[in-house]
């Protein structure tokens, strides 16, 4: 065979072994994309730490806007009660890494908040109000602040912050004990 012929054949039988390669990595990428969900993540994906980078904290409001008032009314009164309950159930004397988890959290909360329009007025309250996460009672009195703020601009009655101690206890603090993984304090109201 001349040396320019044989030089195409070799040059065909590694395109077609690199084809093939690249098919049958394709098509196993398929399988693993259906079947990650079934299966228990691997033991090097579960060491990845997750970095909430302040990016992510800070970005855009993701939400579409929520037109329906029904839904937005009853999306807030749920989503309110699930905040004032995460700072009333918050430690008193929380770790640094407690506190990082609560901001975060907050940040996160408004950035995906269901309700487009009034994450993106949530954020404006935030970036003006820096959520307060260094105990129990600074969280729920931040909490209440907020709250009011957006009551304000809804023109709704003003909620006493004072009360709000007593208002979110929701009467499992004795539950603590059994069921968290690290003893907190009681729910006290000062
Ligand atoms: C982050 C966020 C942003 C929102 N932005 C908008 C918006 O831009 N536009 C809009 O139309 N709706 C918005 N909503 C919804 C709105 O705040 C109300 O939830 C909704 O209008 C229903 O109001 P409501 O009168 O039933 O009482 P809510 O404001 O839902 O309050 C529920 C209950 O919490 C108690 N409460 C009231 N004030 C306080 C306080 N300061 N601290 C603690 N407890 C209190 C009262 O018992 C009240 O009945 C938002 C909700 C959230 C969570
Ligand atoms: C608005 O939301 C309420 C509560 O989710 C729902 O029952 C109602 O059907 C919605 N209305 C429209 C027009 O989609």
């Amino acid at each position: 065979m001349p040396s320019a012929s044989r030089r195409f054949a070799v040059l065909l039988i590694f395109a077609g072994v690199a084809l093939t390669i690249l098919y049958f990595s394709g098509y196993s990428d398929t399988i693993d994309s259906v079947g990650a969900q079934l299966r228990p993540a691997s033991k090097e994906a579960t060491q990845q730490p997750i970095v909430v980078e302040d990016s992510i904290l800070h970005g855009h409001a993701i939400a579409p806007k929520l037109g329906n008032e029904t839904a937005k009314a009853e999306l807030g009164r749920a989503a309110w009660k699930l905040f004032h309950t995460t700072f009333a159930r918050f430690p008193d004397k929380p770790t640094k890494d407690e506190s990082r988890a609560l901001k975060s959290y907050i940040h996160l909360f408004q950035r995906l908040y269901p309700c487009g329009e009034c994450a993106t007025h949530f954020g404006e309250l935030l970036q003006k109000y820096p959520p307060q996460v260094s105990s129990r009672s600074s969280a729920a009195a931040w909490g209440c602040h907020v709250h009011n703020k957006v009551n304000e601009r809804l023109k709704k009655e003003l909620f006493d912050c004072s009360n709000i101690g007593d208002f979110y206890d929701c009467g499992c603090a004795e539950d603590e004990k059994e069921g968290g993984t690290k003893a907190q304090g009681k729910a006290e109201t000062s």
